[in-house]
């Protein structure tokens, strides 16, 4: 459209030419009109370029603003499509090449390919390598393979036929153990529990202490405790604490659920226990806490189906870990259990895990914090009696208390009321007890 302007403007020129041409010649014979200077379409009758800058006649005019900006927004849309129309055709042979280079390395891998390792690099491009196979060999590094990566030790993939190394296998360690390590610390700490300072005072001494000050312990004469067993009634606070030492903790902290660590396969469940151990050597100084520890911890009996033995001998390899036949200073466990009676005696004896903290429900003052500590941050009628609760005889455990304080806060919301009434408290108390009673699972309210 800009272009065409210009080529315009000229044509007017020689038109105003010509026309004062005919003016001299007048009354001369006709003569057949001199050839079309150009082909094509008609000329369009010429304006001034007054008549290009003037807007079109558009009704009704009070829409037209926004007709303006509708369709400037289009342009802005269209512009950006012609871009990327463009750039999509300037960047596709590029890929095609790329598509084709990749599938010439495929070939040139060959597959399958076999797995080995890496024994020592002899030049540039050879290196000495060893299969599972079992003998060694001096084979060729192809060019694509990333030599900065490359070093004795680490596994590698070899192509099927010539072993010629074809590239590099990262990282061993299990997927699933770096999935265990809790790599953002949880928002729980030490301020968000109720109550359980003995329970606190006891962690700290025989988890974090050792760690932050070995020379303590040193000092003394003792060797600190390998790590602790949290249990009691569920809901009580366990799986708190272990997050709340997470959080306050700078060492690497592992988090296993007991379940997780049975496997299917033969073997895999003392792999993963092996595996789990190492890591947390490796990233020490490091805490494991291993949830649920009923799970693999039973009591051993008689085994009959593959599962159950699967179970034992995944419990005997984190016995083994345990006792750590080379000691691991810097490791510190801690279990956690709702029924420590149907553990494994050989789990809890001197040496291995010594310190049993024990939850208990909470009592009149801590049910008050507990109370307290989650209804902070809920919009309070003025007739709440919460002391009717802490005072009830009926047994309450913290997760109880946080279940009954979520279930008024839903009672309320559902009535689209801005603030719980102690008629919600009360509803959902029972509620809640008529749940517990009826056995079904608390852990539908955390
Ligand atoms: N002492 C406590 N102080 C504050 N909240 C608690 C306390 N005990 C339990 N709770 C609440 O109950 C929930 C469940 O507790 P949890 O630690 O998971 O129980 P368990 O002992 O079965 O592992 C927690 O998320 C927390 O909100
Ligand atoms: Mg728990």
């Amino acid at each position: 459209m800009g272009q065409g302007t210009p080529g315009g403007m000229g044509k007017q020129g020689q038109s105003g030419d010509r026309k004062q041409g005919d003016d001299k010649k007048e009354g001369r014979k006709f003569e057949p009109p001199a050839a079309p200077s150009r082909v094509g379409r008609k000329q369009r009758k010429q304006k001034g370029p007054e008549a290009a800058a003037r807007l079109p006649h558009v009704t009704p005019l009070s829409k037209c603003r926004l007709r303006l900006l509708k369709l400037e927004r289009v342009k802005d849309y269209l512009l950006m499509e012609e871009e990327f129309v463009a750039g999509q055709e300037r960047l596709k042979p590029h890929e095609d090449k790329s598509e084709e280079d990749r599938t010439k390395v495929d070939d040139l891998r060959g597959s399958p390919m076999s797995v080995g390792n890496l024994e020592e690099i002899i030049d540039e491009n050879h290196a000495i390598v060893s299969s599972s196979v079992g003998p060694e060999y001096y084979v060729g590094i192809l060019s694509f393979v990333d030599k900065d990566q490359l070093e004795p030790g680490c596994a590698i993939l070899m192509h099927n036929k010539v072993l010629s190394v074809v590239g590099i296998l990262q990282d061993e360690v299990d997927p699933m153990v770096s999935v265990m390590k809790v790599e953002k610390a949880p928002l729980e700490s030490y301020a968000d529990i109720g109550g359980l300072d003995a329970q606190i005072q006891e962690i700290k001494e025989a988890v974090e202490l050792p760690l932050t000050h070995p020379e303590l312990y040193e000092d003394i004469g003792i060797r600190p405790p390998k790590g602790v067993i949290l249990y009691g009634e569920p809901g009580t606070g366990k799986t708190l604490l272990a997050k709340a030492v997470a959080n306050s903790t700078s060492a690497t902290f592992l988090r296993v659920v007991g379940s997780e660590l049975i496997q299917k396969y033969l073997g895999d469940g003392p792999k993963l226990v092996r595996e789990l151990f190492r890591v947390a050597d490796e990233l020490s100084p490091s805490i494991v806490f291993i949830d649920e520890i009923d799970a693999v911890g039973t009591k051993r009996y008689d085994a009959h189906s593959g599962g159950e033995r699967e179970i034992q001998r995944t419990m005997l390899e984190l016995l083994n870990q345990l006792d750590g036949f080379d000691s691991r200073g810097d490791v510190k466990v801690i279990l956690a259990t709702n029924r420590i009676e149907s553990l494994d005696p050989a789990l809890l004896r001197p040496g291995r895990i010594d310190r049993k903290i024990e939850f208990p429900l909470p009592d009149i003052k801590t049910r008050r914090r507990i109370f307290q500590i989650h209804t902070s941050k809920m919009t309070l009628a003025d007739d709440v009696n919460l002391e009717e609760f802490v005072m009830t005889k009926d047994e309450f455990s913290g997760a109880d208390i946080k279940a009954i304080c979520t279930e008024a806060g839903l009672l309320a919301l559902r009535e689209r009321r801005m603030k719980v009434t102690h008629a919600d408290f009360k509803k959902a108390k029972e509620k809640v007890m008529f749940k517990k009673k009826e056995g079904v699972p608390e852990g539908l309210y955390m």
